[in-house]
Formats: C-alpha cells, structure tokens, sequence
C-alpha cells in the first residue's frame, strides 16, 4: 500500500511537472489573448496552435524553409530549442523582425515545464496556409 502510495504520487507529479501554460497574444486588432493549460513537451509552438484552433501560417509545412510562421516569444525562450543558423535566415526575411523573433515551427517545447508567452504578428498579410 505504501508502494503504491509512493508510485501514485510520484507518477502523478511527473505527470505535471512536464507540462506547459502557452499564451498567445495578437498584434491583429480584435483578438484577445489566449492561454491553453497543460501542453505536452516534444511538440512545436505551430503544431500546439493549429491543434488548438489558433491560426498561425505555415506556408513551407513547418521545415523551416519560409517565415511565414514568425512569432515573437516574450516569456520562456529557455523553454524552447535553441534559434539555428538556418532559421536565423529565414527570420532575417521576416516582416518586422525583432530580438526575440522566432519561427513557430522551430519552437520545439523541451522536456519541462513552465510558462511560455508569445505574440503572433497581424497575419491578415499573407496569403496561403
Ligand atoms: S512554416 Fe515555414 S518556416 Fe515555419
């Protein structure tokens, strides 16, 4: 019984400890943020707001080979996998990048846990997925 005491809890607290609180934010005017609770780690920002019904473009399919995908990420950058040198480029093309610009679909979520803030840029531009 103390076993399986032991291995409730812990397996229930591993259990949270690897989930994340993502807020997105919009520069498009009329749309209020969005935070979505307990989001699994190994996933990228992308996948977690197309799963989830938030529209953000992914014009190449989410392999880093345009920037339609550009957010910004305000809070948590250490939660997510380092900027590449390939996506560096492709930022650089971006409309209006900034210090903390990064690619939606190469904003793999780390084995963690924490809070994640981005903004997404008004989209309303581009046309396409
Ligand atoms: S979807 Fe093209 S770079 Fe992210």
């Amino acid at each position: 019984m103390i076993l399986w005491n032991w291995y409730f809890h812990v397996g229930l607290h591993s259990e949270t400890i690897h989930m994340y609180n993502i807020t997105f934010k919009f520069e498009q005017k009329g749309l209020e943020p969005i935070t979505l609770k307990n989001i699994e780690s190994d996933q990228s920002i992308l996948e977690v707001a197309l799963k989830n019904h938030i529209e953000l473009h992914h014009n190449c399919g989410g392999v880093c080979a345009c920037s339609t995908c550009h957010l910004y990420v305000e809070q948590g950058d250490n939660l997510i996998e380092e900027l590449s040198d390939k996506e560096e480029d492709f930022i650089d093309r971006a409309v209006n990048p900034r210090i903390n610009s990064r690619l939606g679909c190469q904003c793999m979520l780390l084995d963690g846990a924490g809070n994640i803030t981005v903004t997404l840029p008004d989209q309303t531009q581009f046309l396409g997925e």
